[in-house]
């Protein structure tokens, strides 16, 4: 029998760690044949490039090369170079992972070619649609074939939005899959001590959503109270891009708050698994600490993923000075307790979604039977 080919898209950083399970053990089956296409979204040494070396991720076949720019012009452009590579590849499926502008796009683009999208990490939801990722969600989601759900919270709000039970399969986090099997490397490389740091006693920051990062004002009260935590404490803070400017005219510093470039996958897990706490508006870094048992204080209003918070360390400060302020003080208080991870959380996650992926039937023929790329569906 043919082989399936999925066609597998990355755009963005925390694309990277979530395809490169998937890769590998797509890889090992027999009955799929891969191809990879980058969108060039994220496209830095550091944003990008350190992490296919890192995590062994094949050369993409296709590099779209769109680079930065408003969330339209970005989508829009995406759009424009999928579509080609799609009607010259012939996919039988096209796989997306996570919520980011390359995420939507390429769903989008597969589906008005009626070609069956599978989305990881599907049914996350913030409720929150001024955060540009719940757009994408809910639209990438509305389009998928197949929904990989990688907590529980995502077959409850699947099933709210009347998406029929056999599209959708609880699979796990393919983000713990690379956590579990790259921490002993990322432990190996002495990052902690390279920084100047002690293991339990530094905390790791960061800050990259728009809603903390583009107002000045919103920037300077979420990080008053972690000046004054680094007064007692390094604070490590690997500045994305986005962030890296705004901060600088900010004119916010201290001794204690170390910012250094954005870190490659292996340096951040080493700092990240023996930090004494976390300080973010990420959504990998709540999961990671979760499994990692590191405390963690979330700078924003609402989570994706509450699961999170239910089985892990996470803890909803919102971004109120005062809030924050109280949510360091008791994570400093409180004793670390070992928990269990969450259910299926156990690096397995791409293996179950391979072996869906080997059980899925494309539609026959379809390529045979639409015509020109041009024609209507
Ligand atoms: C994107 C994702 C976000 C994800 C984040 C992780 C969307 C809507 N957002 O946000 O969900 O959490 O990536 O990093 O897709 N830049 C560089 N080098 C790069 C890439 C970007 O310098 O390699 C700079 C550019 O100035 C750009 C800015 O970062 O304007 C923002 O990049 P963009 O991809 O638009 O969004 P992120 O904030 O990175």
């Amino acid at each position: 029998m043919k082989p399936l080919h999925v066609l597998h898209v990355v755009g963005a950083r925390p694309n990277f760690m979530k395809i490169a399970p998937i890769l590998h053990a797509a890889e090992r089956s027999p009955a799929l044949h891969s191809t990879l296409v980058h969108t060039g979204q994220h496209y830095d040494e550091r944003m990008a490039r350190l992490f296919f070396e890192e995590l062994d991720i094949p050369r993409p076949h296709v590099d779209l090369e769109v680079g930065s720019a408003s969330h339209a012009q970005q989508t829009a452009l995406i759009l424009a170079r999928f579509e080609p590579v799609l009607l010259e590849r012939h996919p039988d499926l096209v796989l997306v992972v996570g919520d980011v502008n390359s995420t939507l796009a390429c769903s989008l683009c597969a589906a008005k070619l009626d070609i069956p999208v599978a989305h990881v990490e599907a049914g996350l939801r913030s409720f929150d649609r001024t955060m540009p990722e719940e757009i994408n969600r809910l639209v990438t989601d509305a389009v998928a074939d197949l929904l990989f759900v990688s907590e529980p919270s995502g077959l409850a709000h699947l099933k709210q939005e009347g998406v029929p039970d056999a599209k959708v399969h609880f699979v796990g986090n393919v983000m713990i899959d690379t956590l579990r099997a790259h921490l002993p490397r990322a432990k190996a490389t002495g990052a902690v001590s390279r920084h100047g740091l002690q293991p339990g006693q530094y905390a790791v920051l960061t800050l990259h959503r728009p809603s903390n990062v583009d107002d000045p004002e919103a920037l300077a009260r979420v990080l008053e109270p972690i000046l004054e935590l680094a007064r007692h404490m390094p604070v490590l803070f690997p500045v994305h891009p986005r962030t890296r400017e705004r901060l600088a005219r900010s004119g916010l510093s201290s001794p204690g708050l170390r910012t250094v470039e954005p870190l490659g996958y292996l340096e951040f897990l080493g700092l990240l698994a023996d930090a004494r706490l976390a300080l973010t508006d990420s959504g990998g870094i709540q999961e990671e600490t979760t499994v990692l048992g590191v405390p963690c204080i979330t700078l924003r209003e609402n989570t994706e993923r509450p699961v999170t918070v239910t089985h892990g360390t996470n803890v909803l400060a919102g971004t109120d000075p005062g809030r924050i302020r109280a949510a360091i003080g008791a994570a400093l208080e409180a004793p670390r307790e070992a928990k269990e991870p969450p259910p299926k959380w156990d690096g397995r996650a791409a293996e179950r979604i391979v072996q869906v992926l080997e059980g899925f039937s494309a539609p026959a023929a379809r390529w045979e039977s639409r015509g020109s790329p041009t024609s209507s569906r």
